[in-house]
């Protein structure tokens, strides 16, 4: 026997008000359909089907491999969708088939598991995830006669006495696969949205063998994503859950709900992260490390002991002891050594710097590699491109770049090397030497008497 799990996802989200399928927006990073699909497999789901329709393309792009998808051409309703997936799923007469909403990122493999396992244990032909709402506006309510379940009205097919409930069904299911494509086929759309219901499936078993039912512990765990506020209500959700699971595993936040880490990355523990803090991608924070606040951090590898303030890190690689910011821009490619620093309003684009090297103020460095123990000077700029090609600039180790120099690549400065302040540096620089470009100070003796007569004499 093998549990077998078909994720619904082929409808529009008429209500996201998109022409792009809803399940594929992200929750924390990550699309929606994901989040279910990962929770079935966490569960140990045997296979995972998808039914896709609207934006297919789109959906069947974002899911993991070896999960397989099935195009429902229309989307004729929920019943209409399992049909569609069973269809191709050979013999599942000896399986057990588990159903879930595409479009719920909060359900977890803990609920699927208790569900499967109460499926296991009891005789009924389906055993039922519902949920206890304070609005069940939407949602198909739970009849009940007495204790048992009777079935499944839909919003739209409720009487007024039926809306009144608030144990609603919550499009998770697990069947015996003995029967169901049967049950399925009976199925009809007469109701008032013309669709094929899956939960009407409940009345017809409800029958032959019963339904056992299940509660969430969690009410909010089975909220689905209908429209951008609940979309909105889902982030905030599952960024509470991974910041808590943060929080245990030894991670300092100053303010949770201003600390946004996506599901992708990775903490050690004796990381510290200040308010309006956002951690995307392929990212991983190292031990003792400081960032925020207000800093975004894009797959990015930094090391232990480093802080990163008020500044913007994406594709860079820095190691331990790094200081970042405030106000830095870090671009793809940038590559830091340890102890070494990037200072305020300064951006480094595909560059290399050596361990204890410094950029500390207000400059840019792109395509250049900067050897060990080198100091740039404020304002320095690499001018990395002449209108057509960009060019590298070569820096030394133990290299002091003064002030505002222009290094116009491509370029290369000897280890031990100086230039002066404000030099436009357009030849090689041999190692040791001292650089200087610039035209000879004069000076004009009595000039401060000069203007003082001007002024005078305007005034008369
Ligand atoms: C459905 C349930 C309802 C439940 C609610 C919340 C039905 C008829 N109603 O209503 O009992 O309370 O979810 O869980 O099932 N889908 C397809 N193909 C289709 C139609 C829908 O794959 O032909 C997918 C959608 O992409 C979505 C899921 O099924 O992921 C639920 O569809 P949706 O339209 O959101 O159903 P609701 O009206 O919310
Ligand atoms: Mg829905």
């Amino acid at each position: 026997m093998s549990v077998r799990a078909i994720v619904l996802a082929a409808g529009r989200g008429t209500r996201m008000r998109s022409d792009r399928s809803k399940v594929i927006f992200p929750v924390a990073g990550q699309p929606i359909v994901c989040w279910v699909v990962a929770a079935t497999l966490d569960a140990g789901v045997d296979e995972v089907v998808v039914i896709v329709g609207h934006d297919a393309e789109d959906v069947a792009a974002v899911l993991p491999e070896g999960v397989r998808t099935v195009i429902q051409d229309q989307q004729l309703g929920t019943a209409h969708a399992a049909t569609t997936a069973l269809a191709t799923m050979g013999d599942v007469s000896g399986d057990t088939v588990l159903v879930v909403p595409g479009d719920s990122p909060l359900l977890t493999a803990g609920t699927f598991r208790r569900l499967l396992g109460e499926h296991a244990d009891g005789d009924a032909r389906c055993t039922l995830l519902t949920a206890l709402v304070p609005d069940p506006t939407g949602y198909g309510r739970v009849i009940r006669v007495g204790e048992r379940v009777r079935g499944i009205v839909e919003e739209d097919d409720a009487d007024e006495a039926q809306r009144e409930i608030q144990e609603v069904a919550v499009s998770t299911y697990v069947f015996e696969g003995e029967g169901l494509v049967d049950t399925l086929a009976d199925i009809s759309n007469d109701n008032e949205q013309g669709e094929y219901y899956l939960p009407d499936a409940i009345a017809a078993m409800a029958s032959e063998g019963g339904i056992a039912a299940v509660a969430a512990t969690d009410a909010q765990e089975v909220q689905g994503v209908n429209t951008h506020e609940q979309l909105a209500a889902a982030n905030a959700a599952m960024r509470r859950r991974i910041n808590e699971e943060w929080m245990e595993a030894g991670v300092w936040m100053q303010d949770p709900d201003s600390v946004y880490v996506e599901a992708s990355v990775r903490l050690e523990s004796g990381v510290r992260l200040y308010s309006g803090t956002h951690l995307e991608g392929n990212t991983s924070i190292g031990a003792d490390t400081e960032i925020g606040p207000g800093t975004l951090v894009r797959d990015s590898q930094i090391g232990t002991g480093c802080k990163v303030w008020f500044s913007v890190v994406r594709g860079a690689e820095i190691a331990a002891g790094v200081e970042v910011g405030p106000y830095a821009s870090l671009r793809p490619g940038t590559v830091m050594a340890d102890a070494t620093k990037a200072g305020t309003f300064v951006e480094i684009k595909a560059t290399t710097i050596e361990e204890g090297s410094k950029v500390p103020h207000l400059s840019y460095i792109g395509d250049a590699s900067i050897g060990e123990g080198t100091n740039i000077g404020a304002g320095t700029i690499t001018c990395n491109y002449d209108g057509f090609n960009k060019h590298r600039t070569v820096i030394g180790d133990r290299v002091f770049i003064g002030s505002d120099t222009m290094l116009v690549a491509p370029v290369e400065i000897g280890d031990d090397a100086t230039t002066g302040a404000g030099s436009v540096i357009t030849k090689d620089v041999a190692e040791g030497v001292l650089a200087v470009e610039r035209s000879s100070q004069k000076e004009i003796p009595g000039y401060a008497d000069r203007r003082a007569q001007l002024a005078d004499s305007e005034g008369e």
